[in-house]
């Protein structure tokens, strides 16, 4: 499946996985600019938020009550934003697309 990242620049960087797992995971394992994932997934560090895009908001469904409180701190939290730690992809998500916020770059 592929997912694909587009940073704030609009350099792209798509993705070929073959896992289930958190999109934070997916994005390090293959080393995306951008997400860092600090806290290793507790939704406690933020430097994993990305921004759904429209087409792809209601399949990752809504936010965990952690992550909502961390994205309230945010200073760039938009309507989709989203704790990619806490964004589980399974391989039938294929052609997953989300954008980076422009602090994180
Ligand atoms: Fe820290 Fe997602 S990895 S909040």
């Amino acid at each position: 499946a592929t997912v694909t990242f587009v940073e704030h620049d609009g350099t792209v960087h798509q993705v070929d996985h073959d896992e289930d797992g958190s999109l934070m995971e997916i994005a390090t394992n293959h080393a995306v600019p951008g997400i860092e994932g600090d806290c290793g997934g507790e939704a406690a560090c933020g430097t994993c938020h990305v921004i759904v895009t429209d087409e792809w908001a209601g399949t990752v469904g809504p936010r965990t009550g952690r992550e909502q409180q961390m994205l309230e701190m945010s200073p760039e939290c938009e309507a989709n934003s989203r704790l990619a730690c806490q964004v589980a992809v399974s391989s039938a998500m294929d052609g997953l697309k989300v954008r980076l916020p422009e602090f994180q770059m």
